[in-house]
C-alpha cells in the first residue's frame, strides 16, 4: 500500500505539466516498466533553480517521486540539486514498497539529466560565442 504523501501526490501533484522557459530538460525512463520521466527545469545565472516541472508517463509511485523531487530542488544550486537522492525522495514520501524503489531512482536519474543537458546547453552556447567573435575578427 502507498502512505499518504504518495497518494496526495499522485492525486494532487503540485509541479506536473511542462515548462515555458525550461533552459535544462532532462528524459529518463525504465525499459523493464515501459515508463517515462521528462524533468523540466529554469536555472539562474547564478546557478540556482528557480523552478522545476515535470511530466510523467508512470506509475503512481513514478508520479509522486518526481513531484517531491522538484520540490527538493527548487531553490537549490546546481551542486545542492545533485546531492539529492532517491533516499531523500523516500524521506518525504513516507515510504515506498521495495518494487517502486525504482521509480524514486527515476526521479533521481531525472534531476542528473535534466542538469547534464543545462551543461550541454551552455557548452553549445559557448562554442557559438566563440565562432561568432572569430566570425568577427575576420
Ligand atoms: Fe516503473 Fe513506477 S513502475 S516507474
Amino acid at each position: 500500500m502507498y502512505s499518504k504523501v504518495v497518494m496526495d501526490r499522485f492525486q494532487n501533484p503540485r509541479n506536473a505539466g511542462g515548462m515555458h522557459g525550461a533552459n535544462a530538460i532532462g528524459q529518463v525512463g525504465n525499459a523493464a516498466c515501459g515508463d517515462i520521466m521528462k524533468m523540466y527545469l529554469k536555472i539562474n545565472d547564478n546557478g540556482i533553480i528557480e523552478n522545476a516541472r515535470f511530466k510523467t508517463f508512470g506509475c503512481c509511485a513514478a508520479i509522486a517521486s518526481t513531484d517531491i523531487a522538484c520540490d527538493l530542488i527548487k531553490g537549490k544550486s546546481i551542486e545542492d540539486a545533485l546531492k539529492v537522492t532517491n533516499k531523500d525522495v523516500i524521506d518525504k514520501l513516507g515510504e515506498l514498497p521495495t518494487h517502486k524503489l525504482h521509480c524514486s531512482l527515476m526521479a533521481e536519474d531525472s534531476i542528473r539529466a535534466a542538469i547534464e543537458d543545462f551543461y550541454k546547453r551552455k557548452e553549445k552556447e559557448s562554442k557559438q560565442a566563440i565562432k561568432k567573435s572569430k566570425r568577427n575578427e575576420e
